[in-house]
């Protein structure tokens, strides 16, 4: 399955392309998503990154999380891929979570591209590594980089291989991510969509099932415990 900023908008963190709400209707991504706007102008991205940061930290993990933390204890073998940079599913207790844009908390050495821990007492202002000292930046996937090698590996073989593909909270915009879902319809799998509306993959899903995933998600849990 494929999760994406709506199955954490119940716990308060924004989506990217709602209308009003969404981030990308308040800033521009290229100014704050590209490795060039940190190039340009690093202060400003930290900023930027802090205050998600802070609102993740304030926010708690909802029930459409939970659905899908207990849905891995009662079939035989589920794969979550999250384009959420939040951790919200690891608190709700999902395991082996594949993080296909990165991790909002992890800081990754722009120079050496590892993952590092912070520098004390820095020059900058700004966090730097504590093993070269260049600056960190955060470990998340920005407009124009690749996905992790071994996310995007993991993410393809269990599309490639699973019987049910679930796209829960994602407007199925940004490849390659949007693309795992028609990975899987080709290798013949059942795709259900569960989103707040009909996005561009509505049509080419088996099933659509509109509505807040906090609520359709427990509910189709649930049905299943009762099969
Ligand atoms: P979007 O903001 O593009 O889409 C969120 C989707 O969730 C929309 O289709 C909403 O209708 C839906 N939605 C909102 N609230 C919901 C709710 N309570 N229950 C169910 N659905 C709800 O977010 P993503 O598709 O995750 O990438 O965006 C994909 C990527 O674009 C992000 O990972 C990020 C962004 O640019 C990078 O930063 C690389």
């Amino acid at each position: 399955m494929l999760t994406g900023a709506g199955i954490s908008a119940e716990s308060g963190v924004p989506t990217f392309r709602d209308a009003q709400t969404g981030l990308w209707a308040q800033f521009r991504p290229e100014d704050l998503a590209t490795p060039e706007a940190f190039a340009r102008d690093p202060k400003r991205i930290w900023q930027w990154y802090e205050w998600r940061r802070g609102l993740v930290r304030a926010a708690e993990p909802n029930a459409g999380h939970r659905a899908l933390a207990d849905l891995a204890q009662r079939v035989p073998q589920l794969t979550l891929v999250t384009q959420n940079v939040d951790g919200l599913h690891q608190r709700a207790g999902s395991h082996d979570v594949i993080e296909y844009h990165g991790n909002l908390f992890r800081d990754r050495c722009s120079v050496e591209g590892a993952v590092r821990d912070r520098a004390t007492g820095t020059t900058s202002g700004l966090p730097e590594c504590a093993r070269c000292g260049a600056l960190l930046r955060p470990d998340v996937v920005w407009f124009g980089e690749a996905i992790p090698a071994q996310a995007q590996r993991q993410a393809d073989d269990a599309a490639t291989n699973c019987d049910v593909f679930l796209s829960i909270g994602t407007a199925a915009a940004v490849y390659p991510a949007a693309g795992l879902a028609d990975r899987a319809a080709r290798a013949g799998a059942q795709v259900i969509e569960v989103n707040l509306e009909p996005t561009g993959l509505s049509e080419r899903a088996d099933v659509a099932l509109h509505g807040k995933a906090g609520t359709v998600l427990p509910a189709l849990v649930q049905s299943l415990a009762r099969t």
